[in-house]
């Protein structure tokens, strides 16, 4: 029997708690969220993390700007929330306009405000194993398999796709749990020679049906972590759930599988940037 890994139900029990703690606190954690242009896909992500910041009672700050706004525009306006003390987390949602280098944009964010966990002292942190504030997909992939009590220590994991947002964090965090890793990409020669070892296997490449029955070992736990949606308008992830979820463990569903755990994450990250940032609570 395959086990759903029910991600909705799983960062809904993680929102009462969180809501209840908010409840208790003088002030209320605030976080400003910034979208550049019109992107359709990540205006429903931004949309849905202000939904949830506001069921929890986090105060949640939308800045919307156009396309054409300039990086040294965007650099300023971070630099002002950086010195707001009102503020104590800054998402910028990705990806950015072209002729935005997404790379300076993030490291202007001030590592205690980086609730996205993307600043290089905070992946760095990440790598020697003494993490501060850990990149929300990767954190609520690790939180999903943990409610499950899916054994991570000695299990060989594999990952296929390198992003720094989602694959490489990812690496390092299961490798921290004593899981050994293999990290695949796009030139990985014969890629099911990997992906069939795998006791976890976890997709994040944004291709619908990239991971087909042949690639997936019997009883492997399997992770979808891809979003796409088709010309019909259905959304689908990487793996195809069809097939693969007749033969796996477990299996996240999408939607509802590592989305909803993102946010998640995202709402517990701000709450503690938000605990690191006022004194004496
Ligand atoms: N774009 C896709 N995923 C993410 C994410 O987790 N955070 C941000 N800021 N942008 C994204």
């Amino acid at each position: 029997m395959t086990i759903k890994l029910d991600g909705k139900s799983v960062s809904e029990n993680i929102f009462t708690k969180l809501k209840s703690h908010i409840a208790l606190l003088a002030s209320k954690p605030t976080l400003a969220v910034i979208i550049v242009g019109t992107n359709a896909a990540s205006q429903v992500y931004v949309k849905n993390k202000i939904k949830a910041c506001e069921k929890i009672g986090i105060i949640s700050n939308h800045i919307h700007l156009d396309a054409s706004v300039s990086q040294n525009d965007l650099l300023q306006m971070i630099e002002s929330l950086n010195a707001d003390h009102t503020i104590n987390g800054i998402l910028i949602q990705l990806p950015l306009p072209s002729h935005i280098s997404e790379k300076k944009i993030i490291q202007a964010i001030h590592p205690k405000k980086d609730v996205d966990g993307f600043h290089y002292s905070n992946i760095g942190a990440l790598s020697i194993g003494l993490p501060k504030f850990i990149s929300c997909t990767p954190l609520g992939i690790l939180t999903l398999l943990q409610h499950y009590s899916i054994e991570i220590s000695q299990k060989h994991v594999v990952i296929v796709g390198r992003s720094n947002i989602v694959g490489k964090p990812l690496a390092m965090l299961l490798t921290n749990h004593d899981a050994t890793v293999t990290l695949c990409h796009s030139k990985t020669p014969s890629l099911e020679n990997f992906t069939t070892q795998a006791d976890i296997l976890i997709s994040c490449v944004g291709k619908p049906n990239f991971i087909t029955l042949s690639m997936v070992k019997e009883g492997a736990v399997v992770v979808d972590v891809g979003i796409n949606r088709l010309d019909n308008g259905t959304l689908v992830g990487d793996v195809s759930y069809e097939t693969v979820s007749k033969l796996a463990s477990f299996i996240t569903p999408v939607p509802g599988g590592v989305g909803p755990m993102t946010i998640a994450s995202l709402m517990e990250n701000t709450l503690k940037a938000y605990k690191i940032q006022t004194p004496c609570m």
